[in-house]
């Protein structure tokens, strides 16, 4: 409209320069100038804002009363005239008049729309409404996006809401939080704070959400949603993901699918209580509401404080959950992990191995076995610490993070000049959030616990959970990273567990404002992890809790990795990994060859591993010489592969959930490479073989097959093995790389 309208501007100036007589021509160009100008103050009046992706809109507009409704959020327009017709839905109420009420951008408690709200407040009158009207909004360039921040107020109130949206235009990823504020006399009581609100239009939806528990992680369960209110939360405090994970799909019209239709792929970044709303009004429509689960967490907001929701992550797409997960992969790496885009390291773990049963001596051999393995780093777990009450098993010692003497007599230095000896780096397990009552921390310390004061204490693993509401123990927790790192620089690593939810719920330091207590838990944590991140930003650290009680990308602003889960066996694995791609990155997922299920091969636990972050926690001089053999030469291949896992598309071919078998194939980012991971689950006999089609290659180009993670000795038995295909053939015939025997695989390259 812009342009055309300078062009009539021109257009008219030129006539007049040139002293045109042709009237008629000029005429019609002074009337479309007006025409234009007019319909632009109409449109200003009728304020559009457009959240944008590259294939995505999220449009709202701004109603004659000051609303803010979301009007459209679908697949990009093409014409953007088009905007205007949008419309915020207008209901006849009951009586015949009609009613104000659309889709409000975030509906708010006590106004016209009876559903689920965003937000709700008590007001310091004790008023429970809130009405939010539109002010301003402005948009900025941030790295990778575009940030859109709308201001809405209450005319009665002093009290403001800040929407975010942060567009990633080329990954097609929206991501959204909100932040509320007031100057009322005195604090406000918040009870519905949520991340965003979003409405979708569909005859059908269906929500595959995952359910969770230790050795369990990434468990799917698909429902078509009904009219009415279905949640999906947890309340464990410090865990999020254990029983209900934090990230979902919503498939539209049709249960979602990897390679077609319509899906949506969201999740918070909140390692605390979460909740998912998801509502079908009485016209038909879903609204999505991801947010902190207020679950007593009546939160007291004073003047001036501002309360920021955590971010909602989503990914749309028309063409199923693979697009939508490569996405997310793609802004992950770039813009949301923690070292996001550099290499990962390949380690030796030892819980799996020894337990708490270890010395100074028995981990310099560890060390020297990671060495000879050829993996980068030897990671040294639980056990290592506590002198008053020993950390031999699970019952003592958290809390107090001196190395154990008697264990370790020179301490972590020893064991970082070990490792250097040894030739490989040297990382280190702490569980920092965490105390035991057996331990010297407690006896000193009892009031920097969660712990009910009159009544009996229930203890989860034996432990209990830091008060990290508390500036204090703030302070003690970032020292427990920053002491370990001052006195040895070369520690390259940390795994940082978390192994129990929060129990005996009071907070010492919160007294009479228990219900702010929650979420300062989960914002104290964030300020351990925020100073930490600061004085050592290139630090690699993993995210473990209790398996993969914890995974989302809040913390992996400053995690580098998780830990998926304890359960390695390596067919539930298969699972487990395959749920989770859909949000992660193959190098955001630990994965460790151990020796649950030893009746599977080496190799087949070594290859479910490698299609993510490799690493192994198995006593490598239990293995047979072969097998020792076939992991030295695994992890050379795998950093051979590690360009195409880490940094490039992932293709989820078989699904293990829809039958016996899983494949999933990488391809680097320049279509030159490619690795095809095969994996035989529990075939049925006479079972027919299907090929694997694989996707994202090249048509044109004509790859080289090769298998690779070989027994020592054995040469590939697949017909492929050597041959030149095509991209095009390999994507439409495939290859013929499933077996009818249970735990069998094939790894191959493609180049
Ligand atoms: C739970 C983790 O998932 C394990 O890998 C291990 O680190 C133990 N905690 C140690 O207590």
């Amino acid at each position: 409209r812009f342009f055309s309208l300078l062009y009539h501007i021109r257009r008219v100036v030129a006539d007049l320069r040139f002293n045109n007589k042709n009237h008629s021509t000029m005429k019609k160009s002074i009337m479309l100038i007006a025409a234009m100008c007019m319909t632009s103050v109409m449109t200003f009046a009728q304020k559009v804002i457009r959240v944008s992706t590259d294939k995505t809109d999220l449009v709202m507009k701004v109603s004659p009363k000051g609303r803010l409704y979301q009007v459209y959020l679908g697949d990009k327009f093409v014409n953007p005239a088009d905007y205007d017709n949008l419309k915020w839905d207008v209901y006849a109420a009951s009586d015949g008049a009609v009613s104000q009420r659309g889709h409000e951008v975030y509906a708010t408690s006590g106004a016209e729309d009876y559903f689920e709200p965003a937000v709700a407040v008590t007001h310091a009158d004790g008023n429970m409404t809130t009405y939010l009207y539109y002010q301003s909004s402005v948009q900025k360039a941030v790295k990778g996006g575009t940030e859109t921040v709308i201001t809405l107020q209450d005319k009665v109130y002093p009290l403001t809401v800040k929407l975010h949206y942060v567009a990633y235009a080329k990954e097609n990823v929206i991501k959204a939080w909100s932040e509320i504020s007031h100057k009322e006399k005195s604090p406000i009581t918040l009870w519905r704070y949520s991340s965003t609100m979003l409405y979708f239009k569909s005859n059908k939806y269906f929500l595959t959400n995952y359910h969770s528990d230790w050795a369990k992680e990434g468990q799917p369960e698909t429902t078509q949603l009904s009219t009415g209110k279905k949640i999906i939360d947890t309340k464990l405090g410090t865990r999020a993901a254990m029983q209900a994970e934090p990230f979902f799909e919503l498939g539209f019209d049709e249960p979602a699918k990897e390679n077609e239709g319509k899906v949506m792929l969201g999740t918070i970044g909140w390692p605390g209580n979460f909740r998912f709303t998801f509502e079908v009004d009485n016209v038909g429509a879903l609204r999505v509401i991801p947010a902190i689960n207020p679950y007593a967490s009546d939160y007291k907001l004073k003047a001036g404080e501002v309360f920021t929701t955590p971010e909602f992550i989503f990914a749309m797409s028309d063409n199923g959950m693979g697009e939508a997960s490569r996405n997310l992969h793609d802004w992950a790496r770039q813009y949301q992990v923690n070292m996001g885009m550099d290499d990962r390291l390949t380690l030796l773990n030892n819980w799996e191995n020894t337990g708490f049963d270890f010395n100074q001596q028995s981990l310099a051999e560890l060390m020297k076995d990671a060495k000879d393995l050829g993996v980068d780093m030897f990671l040294l777990d639980d056990g290592w610490f506590a002198n008053k009450y020993p950390r031999k098993d699970d019952h003592a010692g958290l809390g107090d993070w001196e190395a154990t003497k008697s264990k370790l007599p020179e301490g972590i230095p020893g064991l970082v000049r070990d490792a250097k000896k040894a030739g490989v780096k040297f990382g280190i397990w702490i569980e920092p959030e965490m105390v035991n009552p057996k331990s010297e921390l407690f006896e000193k310390h009892p009031d920097w616990v969660i712990m009910q004061p009159q009544r009996e204490t229930y203890y989860y693993r034996n432990q209990l959970v830091l008060d990290i509401s508390n500036p204090k123990v703030q302070d003690y927790v970032f020292g427990i990273v920053d002491r370990i790192m001052t006195e040895n620089p070369d520690v390259a690593y940390f795994k940082w567990d978390c192994n129990s939810v929060i129990t005996n719920i009071y907070s010492p330091y919160h007294k009479q404002n228990q219900g702010n207590f929650y979420i300062d838990h989960v914002r104290g944590i964030y300020n351990v992890l925020t100073r930490i991140h600061n004085k050592y930003p290139n630090l690699p650290m993993m995210l473990c809790s209790g398996g993969g009680g914890r995974m989302d990308y809040e913390m992996l602003k400053y995690f580098t990795e998780f830990w998926c889960s304890d359960d390695t066996d390596p067919y539930e694995r298969i699972y487990i990994q395959w749920s989770l791609s859909k949000f992660f990155p193959a190098k955001t997922m630990g994965s460790h060859v151990t020796n649950w299920n030893k009746n599977t091969s080496v190799k087949f636990r070594t290859d479910v591993c490698s299609s993510c972050k490799l690493g192994f926690d198995i006593d490598l001089k239990s293995l047979s010489k072969d097998d020792y053999k076939f992991v030295q030469q695994a992890v050379k291949n795998y950093n051979e592969m590690k360009p195409m896992i880490l940094e490039g598309d992932q293709y989820r071919l078989v699904s293990p959930y829809e039958g016996s078998h899983c494949a999933i194939n990488y391809v680097s980012k320049d279509k030159q490479r490619a690795v095809l991971f095969a994996y035989d689950l529990h075939p049925r006999y006479k079972e027919p073989q299907m090929n694997v089609k694989l996707q994202g290659l090249n048509s044109t180009k004509l790859y080289t097959v090769k298998e690779v993670n070989l027994m020592p000795g054995k040469t590939s038995e697949l017909e492929c093995n050597g041959k030149q295909y095509s991209g095009d053939y390999l994507m439409k015939v495939g290859l013929n790389v499933f077996t009818a025997q249970d735990g069998t695989s094939h790894v191959l390259t493609l180049e």
